[in-house]
């Protein structure tokens, strides 16, 4: 077993966890203030989202310079410190890699944008203009076409994300050695693994050809999502850079079918560590459109969990386990209760979690059950993908109210609020105006939640123990108990020696449900457990982890 299959991941998003030097942007010297919090968490590994030069149009997913870290974040010096620290702290450092495509800033598009024939052109994708029009139908995942004409070169480049963002060319060589070595660059700083942005998009089908429109999600990704040569290209970082360094590796893999993930992640194939997938988090997309209101099913929620779990396992992968990330709104807010049960609620999140096979993750504030920023003005986002979602809304028809309650509910901005540390006006984030302003004074905090009875944030810690402790979470096999249920989720972990139990109750109204005996209770998110007569009755958002003796 390896070191990280029994570890936790924290994923800090540096720009909103802690601020300074009072610019309202959270930064190096501030991750590095709350490393103990961390360390106290019991955390093993950190996740930090990118903090490379960037202009910031996706929030530095947009590189500028691979080399440099944002002045915004800090210096080299600060990263090289915030390593340190977290090593004598024994917290790994895993850095997020954008490598799908840099931002238009970069050096490497302002030479590709000079002439046809200039060396750096052919590290993007370019095609003419077919009749005088975008040479596919593709559709950016930020809305609207995926290409952009430059009329100084009567051609169009790719970009499947933000305008600002053009897809590199992987089929040049040139651009593979230019990201191999700049990979062996911060290998050599001593960090211990990469986060691989969209990697599962680096091969696109060479001739690009249209896709059908049968669905929201034959849109051109057909073509691109785990093209034709990625698992080759992943394998050669594995062999020049991943491998020697014995990197903890997780690639984001978006619109991945189980049979690839386990590709990507059976150490057989010496590819990743670890995929982190989405379909769980799609479950209240109606037809597959994100921006819709959605309603889930607890069934199709622990069927797509099930699935992932049972073959992921049978085939030698590996997943990543979350609920939140910057991506996504809180699954507090999504799938349960963030009012009257925000308590229950964060911590069933995190059991469920907890208990299924794979290595979980934290999005910063899931430990002090923070929930989504139900902001009600379309001036309060600066997430270019919210904003071009809400004028698309808008432009076929939609009301506006509609349109803002769908972003209060699905906008990845709702997880980007400051960390809430303490009850100040600014969760003592920053001493000045934060980039992203709270719409409400919310009452949780760190320092309120440690001084709560049994709080969300010792429940992790107890997670993250059990985790560390119990070879039955990382080893044992899944089974799902009555899949039909649609307000209990039960599942178990065991091998030939010993069960652990998992019933999470979905529902804000007690549910009594079958229980065999000879358990004892390993953690619950209420005071005691309500069992009799070979029943348990849960209470709502009531969640139990219990053992066979
Ligand atoms: C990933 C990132 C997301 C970003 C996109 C483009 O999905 O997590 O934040 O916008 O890639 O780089
Ligand atoms: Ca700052």
């Amino acid at each position: 077993m390896k070191d990280w299959q029994k570890e936790t991941v924290y994923q800090i998003y540096p720009r909103s966890f802690q601020d300074s030097n009072g610019d309202g942007i959270g930064d190096i010297n501030g991750i590095i203030s709350r490393l103990d919090y961390l360390q106290k968490l019991g955390i093993g590994l950190i996740w930090l989202t990118p903090m490379y030069r960037s202009p910031g149009n996706d929030n530095g997913y947009d590189i500028a310079d691979y080399y440099q870290i944002d002045p915004v974040f800090g210096t080299m010096d600060d990263f090289e410190e915030l390593l340190a620290e977290a090593h004598k702290r024994d917290i790994k450092i895993i850095m997020d890699m954008v490598l799908n495509h840099t931002s238009d800033k970069n050096h490497w598009f302002q030479e590709a944008l000079k002439s046809k024939d200039n060396p750096y052109h052919d590290f993007y994708i370019w095609r003419d203009p077919v009749d005088g029009h975008e040479p596919n139908n593709w559709v950016s995942k930020f809305s609207g076409s995926a290409w952009k004409y430059v009329p100084s070169l009567n051609q169009y480049y790719l970009h499947l994300y933000d305008v600002t963002m053009p897809d590199l060319n992987w089929r040049n060589e040139k651009l593979r050695d230019k990201i191999f070595q700049m990979l062996k660059y911060w290998a050599n700083k001593g960090i211990d693994g990469f986060r691989l942005d969209v990697i599962n998009n680096i091969s696109k089908d060479k001739n690009l050809p249209n896709d059908t429109f049968k669905t929201p999600l034959d849109d051109g990704r057909n073509f691109y999502t785990n093209g034709p040569h990625v698992h080759e290209y992943i394998h050669e970082m594995y062999e020049k850079i991943f491998g020697p360094n014995h990197f903890v590796t997780v690639g984001e893999l978006s619109s991945t079918p189980i049979s690839e993930a386990v590709k990507y992640t059976n150490p057989k194939r010496q590819e990743l560590s670890m995929a982190f997938t989405f379909h769980h988090v799609k479950v209240d997309y109606t037809g597959g459109n994100k921006w819709t209101l959605g309603h889930y099913k607890l069934t199709d929620l622990t069927k797509i969990l099930s699935d992932w779990q049972v073959k992921m396992n049978r085939q030698g992968g590996w997943n990543a386990l979350f609920w939140n990330n910057h991506d996504q709104p809180r699954a507090i807010s999504r799938f349960t209760d963030d009012g009257k049960y925000r308590d229950q609620s964060a911590k069933l999140l995190a059991m469920v979690e907890f208990g299924l096979q794979g290595t979980p993750y934290i999005y910063q504030g899931d430990e002090i059950a923070m929930k989504n920023a139900y902001f009600t003005d379309i001036n309060q986002y600066q997430d270019h993908e919210s904003i071009n979602a809400y004028n698309e809304l808008i432009n076929r028809g939609v009301d506006k109210r509609l349109a803002i309650e769908i972003l209060q509910q699905k906008s990845r901005e709702n997880s980007r609020l400051p960390m809430q540390w303490n009850d100040s006006k600014y969760y003592g984030f920053t001493t000045g105006q934060p980039w992203l302003k709270p719409e409400h004074h919310d009452d949780y905090s760190v320092e309120k939640v440690l001084k709560m009875k049994n709080n969300v944030f010792n429940f992790y810690r107890a997670l993250i123990f059990l985790r560390k402790n119990k070879v039955l979470l990382t080893d044992g096999a899944y089974r799902q108990l009555n899949p039909e249920d649609n307000c209990v989720y039960s599942y178990e972990r065991y091998d030939d020696k010993g069960k652990i139990l998992v019933m999470a109750n979905f529902t804000n109204e007690n549910q009594t449900r079958k229980l065999e005996n000879g358990f004892d209770l390993l953690l619950g998110n209420y005071e005691g457990i309500k069992v009799s007569d070979g029943t348990v009755t849960l209470r709502p958002y009531e969640s139990i982890m219990l053992k066979n003796k």
